[in-house]
């Protein structure tokens, strides 16, 4: 059987639904939204199993996390409590039936073995739904705390492919092998048992960078890259250029970006919301912290800090989507046709607003053949 059989072959991500829908970062304590409401994201542990089991059953076609190690600080430690992501999506993959399940994973932390091993591991509780999103880290504080080194941009993507070849060669190889790259070591290795079904997970990532895309090029099934509504043109462009390098490389691989839903229902209402959480009761202080962490001060970005500090508030830099049902359709639509394959999406609490965008939104985009139901 073809151990590098793709994506496609698989559950829940390769199924008909045109648009996949996803829910991202509910593994991390305020999930994307960097709010002080009462009623923002816990990421405990029970809420996740509270979710996996409702998304699952409400047709959600996949969870993917944030490996985020250390918290950004702020009033409210944004994301300072994280459930690990392996261990995390290993526990929602045995309580859930359909949905794939990604575990976000730092190649430089990780030891390739072991790494390889929790994933195959994974993907048999998961009976083949498990994925797995490659990150190189970014922020220093967080390598810091383990000792490790945040290599330069362009080295981290030369460390991650060897890790990744070494991660692929456990995952196929039938007979002991070394392994023997600049970064990575490896002597008489065995490696078993493979992953589920004679496939191999389903790969991810999100570089921005052109490296970081052409690491997704030539290892991924899926890309991920942010947008914004007002520059959705930009957007269709990226993707075309992006699909066109990768068939000139001989790949074939899907887009997907990242939406923060506030969906009620009218208008007014969803605007109110939104005002209230994410402007009224921003945690400032965490945004601060982590446009500081970016370079990014009103001195040294004076014309768009405003507007840096509004979206990061909002999930991060995720698109923003907010209104009723049919303007939340409407908008999930348009980036369909843009070339998305989908989006994964973050609520100020997920599993309060989870069931009403499933009741509403999800059947206005089956009724215009996005999805299956
Ligand atoms: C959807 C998405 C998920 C990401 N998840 C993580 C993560 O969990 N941990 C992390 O350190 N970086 C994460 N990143 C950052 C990317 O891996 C990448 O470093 C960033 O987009 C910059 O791209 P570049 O490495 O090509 O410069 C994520 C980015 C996006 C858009």
């Amino acid at each position: 059987m073809l151990r590098d059989a793709t994506s496609r072959q698989r559950t829940s991500m390769g199924n008909a639904n045109r648009l996949k829908i996803g829910l991202f970062g509910s593994n991390c304590s305020s999930g994307r939204a960097v709010t002080m409401v009462p009623e923002r994201w816990s990421g405990s542990w029970h809420d996740n199993l509270r979710l996996v089991r409702l998304a699952d059953e409400r047709g959600i076609d996949f969870m993917l996390p944030v490996a985020r190690w250390k918290g950004y600080g702020g009033d409210t430690d944004y994301q300072g409590a994280t459930l690990e992501t392996m261990t995390w999506a290993t526990g929602l993959l045995a309580n859930s039936k359909r949905l794939t399940v990604f575990g976000t994973v730092h190649a430089p932390l990780f030891h390739p073995l072991i790494a390889a091993k929790e994933f195959v591991t994974a993907d048999h509780v998961g009976e083949g739904r498990f994925g797995l999103n490659v990150v190189c880290g970014w922020n220093e504080g967080e390598f810091d705390m383990f000792g490790a080194t945040l290599r330069d941009h362009e080295t981290r993507y030369e460390y991650a492919q060897e890790w990744l070849d070494a991660v692929k060669r456990a995952w196929a190889a039938e007979t002991e092998f070394d392994f023997d790259g600049a970064f990575v070591k490896l002597k008489r290795v065995r490696a078993w048992p493979k992953p589920w079904g004679g496939t191999r997970p389903l790969i991810m990532n999100a570089g921005a960078s052109p490296t970081g895309q052409l690491f997704a090029i030539r290892n991924c099934d899926a890309l991920f890259m942010s947008t914004r509504l007002a520059s959705l043109d930009t957007y269709a462009r990226n993707v075309r250029e992006v699909r066109e390098l990768a068939r000139r490389e001989g790949r074939e691989l899907d887009f997907y970006t990242v939406g923060v839903i506030t969906c009620k229902p009218t208008m007014r209402q969803a605007q109110d919301y939104y005002h209230h959480c994410i402007v009224e009761h921003a945690d400032w202080n965490a945004v601060d912290r982590i446009l500081a962490m970016k370079n990014i001060t009103p001195q040294s970005h004076p014309q768009e800090f405003a507007r840096l500090r509004s979206e990061q508030a909002n999930g991060m830099g995720g698109l923003p989507i907010v209104g009723d049902p049919d303007y939340v359709a409407n908008v999930l639509a348009t980036l369909s046709e843009a070339g998305l394959t989908g989006i994964g999406v973050s609520f100020v609490n997920y599993l309060d607003e989870l069931p009403y965008f499933c009741d509403e939104v999800l059947p206005r985009l089956a009724r215009r053949g996005l999805r299956a139901h």
